[in-house]
């Protein structure tokens, strides 16, 4: 196996490799509650290094580690980042020339779009890894288990993705911006939240444009997008004098709901909105992080959506990889839809900071240190660190809103189950049923009610809220996964309980990731606030348990341990 990305020239993509290796990345240990991590040792060059295989040896280190800058923050005019759809004819127009411009470039450069695409793939493809540190035993001696196998990583699935993709659309709009020498060039942004940009932007769809990319799934690029998507279900054709007459289906509802979801009712706290902490110190298969509600909703549900599954190429892993482009992130770079998608994700971010109380995010400077290299436009190695990238304007950047962000008032209010159908005096949970047994294998079609899991009936301490925990979800990463869970429902009508219901409280999703052992799964632990659901559904004072039903919506989950409610930090 190369150890390259995408057919690129492996010098390319090492700033951005070698920056992770460099940066602050820590290894975790604190032990309370659901936060199993272990604290303390840096990520250095040591611990994550490219893996040669056969002839292909790795890329050399850079030739000075001193032409590496530090990030300072930019000076000009401000980029106005406006909607994809209502692009004027000037942006599209510039927008394709850049781009044509950068496709020009040779691959070896680091601004062509070849090199662009092939840091996101190097990024979550395994083509780096990072070997666990051993750790002195507690009274000295051997450790207990030998040394681990070295893991892929990804800067996908923790606290990492947010401020990543910030920095890589930061520095892809800028080299497009000087390659058509306007330093107040912005990238449009697919706004999938308003109803009028819930389908694939015009600008991205001509076959002879350069934002043109032929792996997509044809029956998706004039429909509605379903940002709740897996996988199935017949298109609704995208109707745009429907939406401005506010004739909304129940694929923008649901959208809506989804939405409100994600950014609201489940993203509240920054362990669920942003995810959870990168940590290397797990069990053998058990995944570095969680991802939080930013990237597993709306964002997880437009790649594999956008992604032809007839389109397949090998990954880093020797495995087949389908859903090309954007619904394998390995290849979803080389879709330039891909970064309008993320400027949408990188404004998500930004309004709950910024209008939702979400503020910084996480005060850990271990987050806030950790840091990664990009080229720049002139192009120039440049460090950037999480704490660099908070701020928005201070990034030079805005949004332009040209719509009311109907989602936020999106809060669900319609009941799928009559109240009590399911639950006993006092809305108690009733078992109705034997309780599954642990691993519980999911298979489509079967729902699943886990009868009675107590809650915590006291309040917690401030600030904490009720969550639903599954502490070991086992998964194959290389294919898309995921389930649903809802509350006090009877499991035959639970898998109509969509975002737009009250008793709906979450899923759990993957997007096939890259740089998996054939035949390796791995184990996540999934969170979902209740809070919010609980008190519409009645469930409150002194009601002490309910039914979580499981609804699966792919094969290839096993929930090794039956859930639990706690009341923690979000
Ligand atoms: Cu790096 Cu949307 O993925």
């Amino acid at each position: 196996m190369l150890c390259r990305a995408g057919g690129l020239d492996r010098r390319d993509v090492l700033a951005g490799l070698t920056g992770v290796a460099a940066g602050g990345l820590n290894l975790a240990a604190e032990s309370s509650g659901t936060d199993v991590c272990l604290r303390g040792d840096k990520i250095m060059d040591l611990h994550l290094s490219c893996h040669p295989s056969g002839s292909s040896p790795c890329p050399s280190p850079p030739s000075s580690p001193f032409s590496i800058v530090n990030f300072t923050p930019p000076t000009g005019p401000v980029r106005v980042r406006q909607p994809a759809h209502l692009a004027d004819a000037g942006l599209v127009d510039k927008y394709k020339l850049a781009l044509a411009r950068m496709r020009a470039l040779p691959d070896s450069d680091p601004r062509s779009f070849a090199s662009q695409a092939a840091i996101h793939q190097a990024y979550c493809d395994g083509h780096y890894q990072y070997q666990v540190p051993i750790r002195p035993v507690p009274g000295g001696g051997m450790p207990p288990m030998p040394l681990q196998p070295p893991s892929a990583f990804d800067v996908h699935f923790s606290w990492i993705f947010a401020p990543w993709h910030r920095m890589y659309i930061y520095f892809y709009e800028r080299i497009l911006g000087s390659l058509v020498g306007d330093d107040a060039f912005a990238l449009p942004y697919w706004n999938w939240d308003a109803p009028s940009g819930m389908a694939l932007p015009e600008m991205f769809k001509d076959p002879a444009s350069p934002l043109y990319d032929a792996n997509r799934d044809p029956t998706h690029v004039d429909a509605y997008v379903v940002l709740d998507y897996i996988k199935g279900g017949d298109p609704v054709p995208f109707d745009p004098v429907a939406v401005q007459q506010h004739r909304y289906n129940q694929v923008v509802k649901d959208n809506l709901a989804t939405l409100y979801n994600q950014m609201i009712r489940q993203g509240r706290g920054a362990r669920c909105f942003l995810g959870e902490r990168f940590c290397t110190s797990l069990e053998v298969n058990q995944a570095s992080g969680t991802a939080g509600t930013l990237e597993s909703k709306a964002h997880t549900g437009v790649h594999i959506w956008l992604g032809d599954a007839s389109k397949c190429t090998t990954g880093y892993d020797g495995a087949q990889h389908c859903d090309n482009d954007m619904g394998f992130l390995g290849t979803a770079g080389r879709d330039p839809a891909f970064y309008s998608h993320h400027a949408n994700v990188d404004r998500m971010w930004h309004i709950w900071a910024d209008q939702l109380g979400g503020h910084r995010g996480f005060e850990d400077p271990e987050w806030l240190d950790t840091s990664f290299v990009f080229y720049d436009e002139t192009p120039r190695p440049v460090r950037v660190r999480v704490r660099d990238v908070l701020d928005v304007a201070a990034l030079g950047y805005r949004y332009e809103e040209r719509e009311p962000l109907q989602w936020l008032d999106c809060r669900p209010t319609s009941r799928r189950a009559p109240k009590d159908t399911t639950t006993g005096t006092g809305g108690a949970a009733r078992a109705r049923m034997p309780a599954p047994v642990f691993p519980l294998r999911l298979r489509v079609g079967r729902n699943v009610v886990v009868p009675c899991v107590r809650r915590p009936t006291r309040n917690g301490k401030k600030g904490e809220l009720q969550v639903l925990v599954f502490d070991a979800v086992e998964f194959d990463p290389c294919r898309d996964a995921k389930f649903d869970v809802v509350i006090n429902v009877a499991p035959e009508v639970a898998g109509g309980v969509t975002p737009q219901w009250v008793e709906y409280a979450g899923s759990f999703v993957n997007i096939q990731r890259g740089g998996a052992k054939p035949g390796e799964t791995i184990v996540v632990m999934v969170q979902l606030p209740v809070e919010d659901v609980f008190d519409d559904i009645g469930v409150v004072g002194d009601v002490d348990a309910v039914n979580v039903v499981l609804v699966p919506r792919t094969e290839g989950i096993t929930i090794l341990r039956p859930p639990t409610i706690v009341s923690q930090k979000c």
